[in-house]
């Protein structure tokens, strides 16, 4: 509720700086009637702008040196380079701004400017995204972002007609996995009974119950405490993830399952896209695209480094046999038809790609 609080008042903070900006050497007169783009091309011309046209703000849930966060920061420094700091992104990482759900709401009236989420969360906003984060839907990193870079990710960029949010790139989150405080989950039995926290999806909490273990939706702000208070069993999450919050010091048994991939975008809010040029749009598109190039490249890099760490503490790493491995990707089969009938077809090409 605070957080929500504070997120409103930074963005009424922004209305105010606003209100006051100025275009470098541009008088009243020919500020007014100036297009964005010669704007543009003129504070290029004269150096950096006096102070900024548009200040926004830009929340994101992951620790400052996280790949996802990098990345937000590599957008704000190539926004404000190309537009001469007359776009200014203000980066609160560390989930300071609230919970994905709640940032997301805010997005959509324009509380938020910009964000950067997981596609559990959002899929409860554009549920056709649920496909692409289906258990054991792609075989590989590769095939992932084959789909995702190829004409499938495109059509889903096209898909958020009506929900007030314009998606702007797409983010590694590398593979999830189980981990548990209480006992290693080395088949499938072992897993079943558990309480275990799930993100805040329809489709999250469809697939723990899938594999027999009870689910408990909550955000990952909160995770850490109900693992050390034992109100959950486990939880599941990429290797950063689960190194960055230290759930590894309270949940020492990590199952490399792969039970998903979900990948993550960039998003901005519809209200705040609507007040920007063309111009505009363009360069924030170009921006958002650069620098999830940039975080891929930290996402692999990081995910290798948290894995060494997390190994080095002394954490319990379980391979599956491919026999249980099997077993998990049975018992989520009928998630399929259950939440993504309606797509069957897009999911069959999915599997296609790249075959
Ligand atoms: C990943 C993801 C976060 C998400 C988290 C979760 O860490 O990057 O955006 O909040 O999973 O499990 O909730």
């Amino acid at each position: 509720m605070r957080r929500e609080l504070l997120g409103l008042l930074l963005a009424a903070g922004m209305a105010v700086v606003l209100s006051g900006c100025k275009k470098p050497d541009q008088t009243a007169e020919n500020g007014s009637s100036s297009s964005d783009r010669t704007a543009a091309v003129e504070g290029a011309g004269k150096g950096m702008w006096e102070s900024p046209e548009f200040v926004f703000t830009y929340a994101e849930n992951q620790a400052e040196d996280y790949p996802t966060t990098q990345g937000a920061y590599k957008f704000a420094e190539l926004i404000s380079q190309k537009t001469n700091g007359r776009i200014l992104i203000n980066v609160q990482a560390g989930g300071i701004l609230g919970d994905e759900k709640s940032v997301c709401e805010q997005l959509q009236f324009g509380g938020i400017d910009f964000m950067r989420i997981s596609l559990s969360p959002l899929s409860e906003f554009v549920p056709k995204l649920n496909v692409l984060q289906l258990p054991y839907l792609y075989r590989d990193a590769d095939h992932m972002w084959q789909v995702l870079d190829g004409t499938i990710g495109k059509d889903f960029m096209n898909s958020f007609e009506g929900s007030d949010l314009v998606p702007l790139s797409w983010y590694d989150a590398g593979a999830r996995n189980f981990y548990s405080s209480v006992r290693p989950i080395r088949k499938l039995e072992d897993i079943r009974g558990l309480k275990i926290r799930v993100q805040e999806s329809e489709m999250m909490i469809g697939m723990v119950e899938a594999l027999g273990a009870s689910p408990a939706p909550m955000p990952y702000a909160e995770v850490y405490s109900a693992l050390q208070t034992g109100t959950i069993d486990g939880a599941e999450n990429n290797w950063p993830s689960y190194e960055s919050t230290s759930h590894y010091e309270v949940a020492k048994y990590y199952t490399l399952d792969e039970h998903n991939r979900v990948p993550e975008m960039q998003l901005c809010s519809q209200p705040t896209w609507d007040k920007l040029s063309e111009f505009d749009r363009k360069i924030i598109k170009e921006c958002a695209l650069e620098s999830a190039e940039y975080e891929r490249r930290l996402w692999s890099e990081r995910e290798k480094e948290s894995e060494k760490k997390v190994r080095s503490e002394g954490c319990q790493i379980i391979e599956l046999s491919p026999e249980e491995k099997q077993k998990f990707q049975d018992a989520v089969k009928p998630m399929y038809q259950r939440y993504c009938s309606d797509y069957m077809d897009i999911v069959d090409a999915i599997i296609e790609t790249g075959r």
